[in-house]
């Protein structure tokens, strides 16, 4: 059975616009909660196969998106790497040993990949009861956004000691986006060959890099990436989301197939600059979803430039902890209705 996600993936017609959502399973979901509280931790819940499925399908169950999206978190690849992890409550993940020395990036263990396998496992188990017709998306953190978290600890609002290293130890940067660039490639590959459908690289801190750098630091090992993937795995779609780059997009080049556009480039740009050469992926303000008004006003809008062509609709960012499900379906159902036909 074809799957619409995919099919919009190459650009080929469908019957409507596909629709999922970043962040799409997590807390705004009672039912989530409920399994977290099982599992103890966010993390606890990575790592064990059984509920990590059940959280990735309830919002196909609940919302009707055309694809499930793996859960799971790009940090659990640095920490296979040997980097100790914590999620702390109420402030986010935070690596309490970050990366100093040449030494400490030597001593990273290159087969992170080999020990993901509970994701592999989560993976199997999802594809083994999701619908023919829905998609499974793999993920990965991008080399930059992942080394970014390894340097600073932490999120940071100044970017100040990867940017250091940028600027003053350019070979470090490099060793250490190297080493994972090869993890994420044997990543991916595994998460395709355990069952993934289509494999999407998140750059959430695109933006903290200026122009030439961006496309030095993080551009180019994303590319990198997704040549290896669509070399060895034809008919997997590659989606690449480089968050905040709209000054840069006259620049965007590379092997791939979706390009996703974050809420604050306006998607009449992405549409120019880029849609002749990729499929485009988003872009509403996740913040309209708290007023079906403002959701209606968002999705007629998008869906009138993209004209139900070469486009998947999603948020420009994920989805907030505090929304009301309903408003969560009112936009699945809204896109599906809205685009049919037209
Ligand atoms: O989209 C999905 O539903 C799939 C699961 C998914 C999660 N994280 C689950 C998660 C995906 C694709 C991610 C990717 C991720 N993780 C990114 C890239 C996308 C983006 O948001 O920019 C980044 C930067 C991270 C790192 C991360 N993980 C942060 C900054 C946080 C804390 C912020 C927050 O929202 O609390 C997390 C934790 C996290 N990852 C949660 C979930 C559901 C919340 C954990 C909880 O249940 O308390």
């Amino acid at each position: 059975m074809n799957k619409i996600f995919i099919d919009a993936c190459f650009g080929k017609k469908t019957p409507y616009t596909p629709i999922w959502i970043m962040r799409q399973a997590g807390r705004y979901l009672p039912e989530y909660m409920e399994v977290r509280a099982k599992a103890g931790n966010f993390l606890n819940l990575c790592h064990a196969p059984e509920m990590a499925c059940e959280v990735t399908l309830q919002p196909v169950e609940r919302l009707g998106v055309d694809a499930a999206i793996l859960f799971s978190d790009i940090l659990v690849v640095p920490n296979e790497m040997g980097m100790e992890l914590e999620f702390i409550k109420g402030f986010g993940p935070k690596f309490p040993k970050p990366l100093e020395t040449r030494e400490e990036i030597e001593a990273l263990d290159m087969n992170g990949a080999e020990k993901l396998t509970y994701v592999y496992e989560t993976i199997k188990k999802v594809r083994a009861k999701l619908a023919d017709d829905k998609a499974l998306i793999g993920f990965t953190g991008s080399p930059w956004t992942l080394a970014t978290y390894m340097i600073e600890g932490q999120g940071t609002k100044t970017y100040a000691l990867v940017k250091k290293k940028i600027y003053q130890d350019p070979e470090f940067m490099h060793l250490l986006l190297c080493k994972l660039t090869e993890v994420v490639k044997e990543y991916l590959s595994k998460q395709i060959e355990a069952g993934a459908d289509a494999v999407q690289i998140f750059d959430s801190w695109a933006a903290a890099l200026e122009e030439d750098a961006f496309f030095e630091f993080s551009w180019k090992y994303m590319v990198e990436i997704a040549q290896y993937i669509k070399e060895k795995y034809p008919h997997v779609p590659v989606l690449l989301f480089p968050k905040g780059i709209a000054g840069y997009l006259d620049k965007i080049y590379g092997n791939f197939d979706v390009f996703c556009v974050d809420w604050a480039t306006p998607i009449e740009l992405a549409k120019e600059k880029l849609g002749d050469k990729y499929v485009i992926q988003g872009n509403m303000e996740p913040t309209r979803l708290y007023s079906q008004e403002a959701t209606k006003e968002g999705v007629e809008h998008i869906l009138n430039v993209m004209g139900s062509k070469r486009h998947i609709f999603n948020l420009g960012h994920g989805m907030l902890p505090d929304l009301k499900p309903e408003n969560a379906k009112y936009l699945v159902d809204l896109v599906h209705d809205l685009s049919k036909n037209s």
